[in-house]
């Protein structure tokens, strides 16, 4: 990519850290390197002779997978490191883990944690790039990209649209990267769940919290629903599923309110007929599979972008 603008960052730790510029700027990569997933040979030679490490302490399916593949395309050597098969089941500490991985000189070292500012403490103790693929209820930047590239793709833009986000947004990594993300590129957010899945901070994040999800839903160009995350809770938030489904499940009904032309987003896993009905999540304005194949694009850009793109001898998209 030619361009004069010069991203900074060495690690990917939230989009917190971001400017509006360097989002642009990522998303801008993420498309010169989309089409490269729909050629007949998959492969350019930017990430030739690195080395880029998956240590994922939770499960994943398309977050690990989208980071081996983006590293693959481009060329990369890609290990996978998970929590059950680690010497963390064995005691040892993160930090001594990831100094034993740093011993074996990695380039990337992409992390998925229970702990929320678990990447960070890692930056701070190893010369790879980190990259956050969510750290508890923190963040969740790679998903947050995604979102908002596949938004941009459909509208067009992001400035001045209502994005509404309902569910379990407490303890949602992948809610905290939206609403800091849409904030920051000028949507409007809304968002509407259980009191139990509300925290205080969401007005300072830049949210508006809704007393219903009708109101969240009123002519919002983007729904988006979330999974309950049982993982992080103790004690069961609310009473039962199937009230949970009646009162913040997105079905048709709800969508009513919704703008002709409402895109239905969410990070999957999608729990059928919980946060969203079999219907919705299928039919019209759905671009929950969209979201899954720019993953690949926006984590090609941020694996080319932290090696210091051009600068450090990588090849673009040609
Ligand atoms: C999310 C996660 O792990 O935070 N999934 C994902 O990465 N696509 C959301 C979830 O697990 O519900």
């Amino acid at each position: 990519m030619k361009n004069e603008f010069s991203f900074q960052h060495r690690h990917i730790l939230g989009l917190e850290q971001f400017s509006p510029d360097d989002i642009h700027h990522i998303l801008a990569t993420a498309r010169s390197f989309k089409d490269i997933s729909s050629r007949a040979i998959k492969k350019v030679p930017t990430l030739r002779g690195r080395t880029i490490i998956n240590l994922f302490f939770e499960p994943s399916t398309r977050t690990r997978l989208s980071f081996e593949i983006a590293a693959k395309r481009m060329s990369g050597d890609t290990f996978n490191i998970s929590a059950s098969t680690s010497s963390a089941t064995k005691g040892e500490s993160l930090i001594d883990t990831a100094r034993n991985i740093q011993a074996m000189s990695p380039d990337i070292i992409i992390v998925r944690h229970s702990s929320s500012g678990a990447p960070h403490l890692l930056s701070r103790h190893v010369q790879a790039a980190i990259i956050n693929a969510g750290d508890g209820t923190h963040e969740h930047p790679s998903q947050g990209l995604l979102d908002l590239m596949t938004v941009m793709e459909h509208k067009g833009r992001v400035e001045g649209l209502t994005v509404a986000i309902i569910g379990d947004i407490a303890h949602s990594r992948v809610a905290h990267s939206n609403i800091i993300g849409f904030a920051k590129l000028g949507a409007s957010v809304r968002v509407a769940g259980p009191m139990t899945f509300l925290p205080p901070q969401l007005t300072s994040m830049g949210a508006t919290v809704c007393r219903s999800v009708a109101e969240a839903v009123e002519g919002a160009d983007v729904v988006m629903a979330l999974r309950i995350q049982k993982e992080r809770q103790n004690d069961p938030l609310i009473p039962s599923l199937r009230e949970y489904a009646r009162f913040y499940g997105i079905n048709r009904d709800v969508l009513r309110g919704a703008a002709d032309d409402v895109l239905i987003m969410h990070p999957g896993p999608v729990n059928r007929g919980v946060e969203m009905s079999p219907d919705v999540a299928d039919g019209q304005g759905s671009v929950i599979l969209d979201q899954v194949a720019n993953g690949v694009a926006v984590r090609m850009a941020l694996l080319y972008l932290v090696l210091g793109g051009e600068k450090s001898g990588g090849e673009g998209a040609s």
